[in-house]
């Protein structure tokens, strides 16, 4: 057994509690957790890859496990029912290692139809959680995903057990040879799409793996948040100014969310990296049980006023600089979420388990993750600067523009951006970052 299965029976245990509990909040005594089933592209023969339900992954690491189901009922050893069909397509997924299936009463059938025999008796009250489409025509009076249960599990989701977070700390640890590599291949002049492979090769899992599409910029791409091409052109080393990789890896179902930025070359954007650097390390070591995230998401546009204020990008005190939302112009996306079996992982706007809604606060009405930082929590801290054209329209027709220095700005436009995130678990005494070491810079 390794060191993460010894977690898993007290993993099982506390899924075991919580799963009651929500289920008692929506007056069930029993839930079937469906992996999902296979979706397929319109009108074709060919599938989207396959992700799991959050909820059955929560219980079980099996990723490639469609039509199989965790039957809950309260009071009773848990079901696992795993679908094996005998196909000549495609190969069968594998039965779950013992320390995974000894948490369970295992039943293995190898016709989906053959799972009625394995749903909770008409005496139970039961729900379904996951897609519903695994369950047509089956148990036609059991709610699907109601959300009295949902937010229960949504909500305590949010404080990952030591087998979670032995999780996440291993994805970390498959997607730093990845970064490593990304980044001999930049300095090495390779293509966005060049950079891609090699991230890949060094973390070893196919694009498909990956929990979130992994975001690689070159140069002014790095203006794009969310920027999602694999641009293939070789550019000449002159031609070559910043990357922004964006890139995460998953195991056994968990998320890791890394960003790092780099110059090409030691110029006055890479003294500007560095300067974002110390300010996301200082956030990271400001997380601590207790603290109101939306305070510390306030305290980074205070810092980064101070940045653009010392860059000479604003000639402004860092509270007017705020009052003009002059920081939101270069820092539009909040400063981070929760991790864990989503990369955005759910429930960051909840208040309790009852299912009450925070509200954002009035100066940043549309900050998604409201919560105070708790123990057990995994949240990335990703400050960022960027120089995005629509925006920086609108902060030039504003008064408050005049105190830009544009053609300091414009200058910067070519090299897109900066974001600099880590994954950081709150402790009961502060936070320790689960990626900076793996990483090393
Ligand atoms: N990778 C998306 C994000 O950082 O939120
Ligand atoms: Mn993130
Ligand atoms: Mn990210």
């Amino acid at each position: 057994m390794t060191e993460a299965e010894a977690l898993y029976p007290a993993h099982v245990a506390e899924m075991t509690r919580r799963y009651a509990e929500a289920a008692d909040q929506g007056g069930f005594d029993a839930l079937v957790i469906g992996s999902g089933v296979p979706e397929y592209h319109f009108q074709d023969d060919q599938a989207v890859p396959f992700v799991a339900n959050p909820f059955f992954r929560q219980w079980v690491p099996l990723l490639e496990h469609p039509g199989s189901s965790l039957v809950f009922e309260i009071g009773r050893r848990p079901v696992l029912v795993v679908l094996q069909p005998a196909d000549y397509w495609h190969q069968p997924p594998a039965l779950p290692a013992a320390a995974i299936a000894g948490q369970f009463d295992l039943r293995v059938i190898g016709d989906a139809g053959a799972i009625d025999a394995h749903l909770p008796g008409p005496a139970r009250r039961t729900a379904i959680l996951g897609p519903p489409r695994q369950w047509d025509g089956l148990l036609p009076a059991a709610p699907r995903n109601p959300a009295a249960v949902v937010d229960h599990l949504h909500y305590t989701r949010a404080c990952k057990t030591d087998w979670e977070v032995a999780c996440i700390r291993a994805a970390a640890a498959i997607a730093a040879p990845g970064h490593h590599a990304a980044l001999a291949a930049f300095r090495a002049g390779a293509s966005e799409y060049d950079i891609l492979a090699a991230f890949l090769g060094g973390c070893r899992q196919t694009e498909a793996e990956l929990p979130y599409g992994a975001i690689v910029a070159l140069n002014e791409h790095a203006a794009t948040l969310h920027y999602q091409h694999r641009d293939r052109s070789a550019r000449r080393p002159r031609d070559l100014h910043s990357l922004l990789i964006d890139a995460g890896c998953a195991s056994r179902g968990y998320a890791c969310d890394i960003t790092r930025s780099y110059a090409f070359r030691d110029d006055e954007f890479a003294a500007m990296v560095a300067d974002m650097d110390r300010m996301q390390q200082d956030l990271c070591a400001a997380v601590r049980p207790g603290l109101p995230f939306p305070d510390l998401h306030r305290q980074t546009h205070v810092m980064l006023a101070g940045l653009l204020q010392r860059w000479g990008l604003v000639r402004m005190e860092p509270a007017d600089m705020i009052a003009a939302e002059i920081t939101f112009a270069f820092f539009p996306h909040g400063l981070g979420h929760l991790l864990g079996l989503q990369v955005h992982d759910v429930g960051g706007h909840l208040a309790d388990a009852a299912g009450t809604a925070l509200q954002p606060p009035a100066d940043f009405p549309r900050l998604r993750f409201l919560r105070s930082l708790e123990p057990g929590q995994v949240v990335t801290i990703e400050p960022g600067i960027y120089f995005i054209d629509s925006l920086l329209e609108r902060l030039r027709a504003d008064p408050a523009g005049a105190q830009v220095d544009w053609g300091r700005v414009e200058g910067l436009r070519r090299y897109g951006g900066i974001r600099i995130e880590d994954d950081v678990l709150v402790t009961a005494t502060g936070g320790e970052n689960l990626t900076r070491p793996l990483i090393g810079h």
